[in-house]
């Protein structure tokens, strides 16, 4: 089996640092002697967890910003980079999620999922990316979502920021292994984090239905950070932190409408909207 490779002393970025899989990720960086970059925009919350990290004995650095802001992003690699030299990997991680349809959802919130989850991670390696080319080496993981691999109805917008995440990567992966940079996009299934606290809601939905959760597959964010890690240390493409999940494109793949029947769709839709009755029934005395 080929040796990994050694994380102590590398330097990571994280953006979306202050909970969930960014956190978790931070902690468990730190764990295998990693010196740490945290940005988010919750101060407190980065303090927290830069003290747990430091009286666990290992070296971070906080930035405290919005990944909307290209400079804000690009002062985190600056931080890093003059505080010890170098950076190693960048984690693409900042991203919230919207339920409500297409249709309806706010102009402002499709804007705002756009900006964070899209333009954000496009931020985060334009950031980096000068500092690897000149160390000729660097990693840029992307963390996505399954549901990148098929649209969800009610998250639909969600579904297409990951969508685009994990398309660019295609391209960038090439653009990246001629200057020897490593990319890699992780997958996660539904994770509790807080995610689910933070989700745009549709006001329709929040009316009729208050807070219910997606129900599926879960895992926690320690899972993930532990599939990060395993890929900070052997770099891969595409990173299933639960495993089956792996299987969702294979389906989709063989029959688009498979995946959408197995996980009954409308009935989900209908769910999560609140609505009543069949989706699509014929008007009265139609046959
Ligand atoms: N939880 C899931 O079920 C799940 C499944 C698949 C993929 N994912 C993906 O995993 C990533 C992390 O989510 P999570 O589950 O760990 O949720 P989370 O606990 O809500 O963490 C989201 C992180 O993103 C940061 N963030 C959000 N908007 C930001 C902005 N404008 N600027 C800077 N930071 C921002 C938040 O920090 P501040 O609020 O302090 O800025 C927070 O640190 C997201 O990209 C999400 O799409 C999650």
């Amino acid at each position: 089996m080929l040796l990994g490779r050694d994380l102590a002393d590398r330097v990571v970025a994280i953006t979306g640092a202050s909970s969930g899989i960014g956190a978790a990720t931070a902690v468990a960086c730190a764990r295998r002697g990693m010196r740490v970059g945290l940005f988010a925009r919750r101060e407190v919350r980065l303090e927290k967890l830069a003290k747990e990290i430091r009286e666990q004995g290992g070296e971070v650095e906080t930035v405290v910003g919005d990944v909307r802001d290209r400079d804000a992003v690009a002062g985190l690699v600056t931080a890093v980079t003059r505080r010890w030299g170098s950076l190693d990997a960048i984690i693409a991680n900042a991203g919230f999620g919207i339920v409500a349809p297409v249709a309806t959802t706010p102009p402002e919130q499709a804007r705002e999922i756009f900006d964070v989850n899209v333009l954000g991670t496009v931020w985060a390696i334009q950031a980096a990316w000068p500092v690897f080319e000149v160390q000729r080496q660097g990693h840029i993981i992307i963390v996505s979502s399954v549901l990148a691999q098929h649209g969800l109805p009610a998250n639909s917008l969600y579904s297409a920021t990951k969508a685009a995440q994990s398309v660019m990567a295609d391209g960038l992966r090439v653009e990246a292994e001629t200057v020897g940079i490593d990319v890699s996009v992780v997958y996660p299934v539904g994770t509790d984090t807080e995610f689910f606290e933070s989700i745009r809601k549709s006001p329709d939905r929040e009316r009729k239905l208050g807070s219910a959760l997606p129900s599926g597959p879960r895992q926690t964010a320690d899972q993930v950070a532990h599939a990060i890690v395993d890929c900070l240390e052997r770099p891969r493409f595409e990173v299933y932190p639960y495993r089956a999940a792996r299987l969702v494109p294979w389906a989709d793949a063989l029959s688009p409408k498979l995946i959408a029947k197995m996980l009954r769709f409308p009935e989900y839709y209908r769910r999560q909207m609140g609505i009543e009755g069949e989706t699509g029934t014929k008007p009265e005395g139609e046959a």
